[in-house]
């Protein structure tokens, strides 16, 4: 049943693109029409460019998306941006729990779930990242860590419409390191079946998205394992032929 799911490919930028960095933007959107028989392309830039780059990718194979929003929808919280104001700016899905917000900014499981919600709130799909630290990994801990930040990262409701799960190892993240094949599959299969016993046929239908030191080279590999329907790239996913030739390698 997931062999049918349509692969997505989510790039995230992270802190990192400038006005200029439409030329690339534009690259993607040009190379999409090639790739849109393999998966869907999404494109998550910094907040300051979202605006800009969905007035482009309006009507071509790109979706825009953001990498964070507030749980609420308005009011005094100086320096955060809520997700209407995302999807207002034009991002159809909002990342939300990656790791790099759980290390830096502290954020955890309910503070995730409720910005997953907020997400749903103002019409946009959540992404909602999850993965273990290298000692998690070392000591054993890394199906107990994904059970619990499953649990409580997850809102209620979830349906394949609504929710991506990118499981994004931490150690992986801009390392250049990756798991095996079947390190991928075992813990994808484990994140599949908590999803089927919690949210039935829709669990069965979720997105499931790797993430962590994807690129060109290990892609088509990655992509071809069971239970992986996508990828989240961050480096890789800033340069249009990078990203394309990844999209490319989708079964
Ligand atoms: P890299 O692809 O740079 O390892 O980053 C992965 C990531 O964190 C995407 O959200």
């Amino acid at each position: 049943m997931t062999d049918a799911i349509r692969p997505l490919i989510a790039g995230n930028w992270k802190m990192n693109g400038l006005k200029a960095a439409a030329a690339e933007f534009d690259a993607m959107l040009n190379g999409a029409a090639e790739v849109a028989g393999k998966a869907d392309l999404l494109v998550c830039p910094p907040a300051t460019l979202i605006a800009a780059f969905s007035d482009k990718a309006r009507g071509k194979a790109v979706g825009v998306g953001a990498q964070d929003c507030h749980p609420k929808p308005s009011g005094a919280h100086t320096g955060d941006v809520a997700a209407e104001m995302l999807v207002d700016a034009g991002a159809t899905a909002i990342i939300v729990g990656h790791s790099e917000r759980r290390a830096d900014h502290g954020e955890g499981d309910a503070l995730i779930r409720h910005k997953a919600e907020a997400a749903w709130r103002a019409g946009a799909v959540a992404i909602v990242c999850i993965g273990e630290t290298q000692a998690q990994r070392d000591a054993g801990q890394t199906l107990d860590i994904l059970r619990g930040q499953l649990h409580g990262s997850l809102p209620e409701g979830s349906t394949a419409a609504n929710l991506v799960v990118a499981y994004e190892p931490v150690w992986a993240i801009g390392t250049g390191l990756t798991p095996t094949s079947q390190d991928v599959e075992q813990i994808h299969g484990f994140i599949r079946e908590l999803l089927t016993s919690r949210f039935k046929a829709d669990g069965a239908a979720i997105r499931l998205l790797y993430g962590g030191s994807v690129k060109p080279s290990n892609a088509a590999e990655l992509m071809a394992v069971k239970n992986v329907n996508g990828a989240l790239i961050g480096g890789a996913s800033l340069k249009a032929a990078d990203f394309l030739a990844i999209a490319k390698g989708c079964p």
